[in-house]
């Protein structure tokens, strides 16, 4: 049985995570600001992260077998998780995205160059790209630097001579649950196509990698479990583009896509990318994971969204 220390752990994937684990048979506690209750059988830890005073009164003396962190989002946060867990944990293992390989948020010529994108083709630790200093500066833009570069740099300061065992899970779109599936991306399709809306694409879209959203507990319930250490990328099998995810959305729907193409770096609709970052799944694989496929559980996907959003 293990002790393990969900950051975070009150609502979609993060919540299953919780339950699994605790299903699994660990001893389980979640940390968070307390805005939901846990589970029946898990343990919370009330703090906010960001105060690390705070955070450490609410440990106390504690120490467990792993830590998943869930809400790292910048630097300063994995900084002061350093700080706190470091003799505290036998493995940490932080939730980071797919976004840290996203070439609109790289240095001109950093970006990975193969897709599908490997682990090893980012190395966070390099010097960063210097936040507001990108070319062009609408909103969605900056606040997908933002997170992208965070989730980059909070994993640089893990990973440089990391005091634990230390995993970053680039986490691919996560799909599925429904209401639970709170962004609203599967929803803002099924809206669409459903109400014969058109769906705003690229010319040229590429493909991007998706996980759905209990595989993705699974996986960090997995990962929990496991010994090595470093990047690795969780995606199910398949990387559809934007106009095979309106197909799959339209034939559950009975309905017929519309598209309409937006100007080059213009906005489109969520999961239409003008370039090309989706991830090879092949490490985590070859470690023993068993990913699905997107093409088998995205139907069912759309189906709850649908019925969630009727
Ligand atoms: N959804 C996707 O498609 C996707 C894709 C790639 C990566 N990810 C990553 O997946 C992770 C999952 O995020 P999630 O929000 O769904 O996870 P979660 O495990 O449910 O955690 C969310 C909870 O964390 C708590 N929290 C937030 N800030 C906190 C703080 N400063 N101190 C203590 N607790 C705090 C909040 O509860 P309280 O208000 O009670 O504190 C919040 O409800 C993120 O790291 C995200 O970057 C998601």
């Amino acid at each position: 049985m293990k002790r393990i220390l969900v950051i975070g752990g009150s609502r979609y994937f993060g919540k299953s995570l919780v339950t699994q684990l605790r299903d699994a048979g660990s001893t389980v506690t979640v940390l968070n600001r307390g805005s939901s209750p846990p589970p029946p059988g898990v343990g919370l830890l009330l703090a906010d992260r960001d105060d690390e005073a705070g955070l450490r009164a609410a440990l106390g003396r504690r120490d467990f077998d792993v830590v998943v962190d869930q809400v790292c989002y910048t630097p300063l946060q994995a900084a002061v998780a350093r700080r706190v867990f470091a003799g505290r944990t036998g493995r940490y293992v932080m939730t980071s995205t797919m976004e840290v390989y996203d070439p609109a948020t790289l240095p001109a010529g950093s970006a990975p160059h193969t897709v599908p994108v490997a682990e090893e083709s980012l190395d966070p630790t390099r010097p960063p790209l210097p936040l507001g200093e990108e070319p062009g500066s609408p909103s969605r833009a900056d606040a997908a630097h933002a997170y992208a570069e965070g989730k980059r740099r909070a994993e640089a300061v893990f990973l440089h001579e990391p005091p634990f065992p230390y995993v970053s899970v680039r986490t691919a779109h996560v799909l599925g649950g429904g209401r639970a599936e709170f962004t609203g991306r599967l929803a803002h399709y099924v809206e669409r196509i459903g109400a014969g809306t058109p769906v705003d694409v690229h010319r040229s879209p590429y493909g991007t990698s998706f996980i759905h959203h209990l595989e993705m507990a699974d996986f960090l319930r997995w990962t929990a479990g496991e010994t090595f250490t470093g990047p690795v990328n969780a995606a199910s099998h398949g990387a559809p583009d934007v106009l095979a995810l309106c197909a799959t959305v339209a034939e559950q729907l009975g309905r017929r896509p519309r598209h309409r193409v937006v100007e080059a770096g213009a906005d489109a609709s969520p999961f239409s990318f003008d370039r090309a970052y989706a991830m090879d799944n092949g490490r985590a694989a070859a470690l023993g994971f068993t990913f699905g496929r997107v093409a088998d559980w995205l139907p069912g996907a759309v189906a709850e969204t649908a019925r969630a959003t009727a």
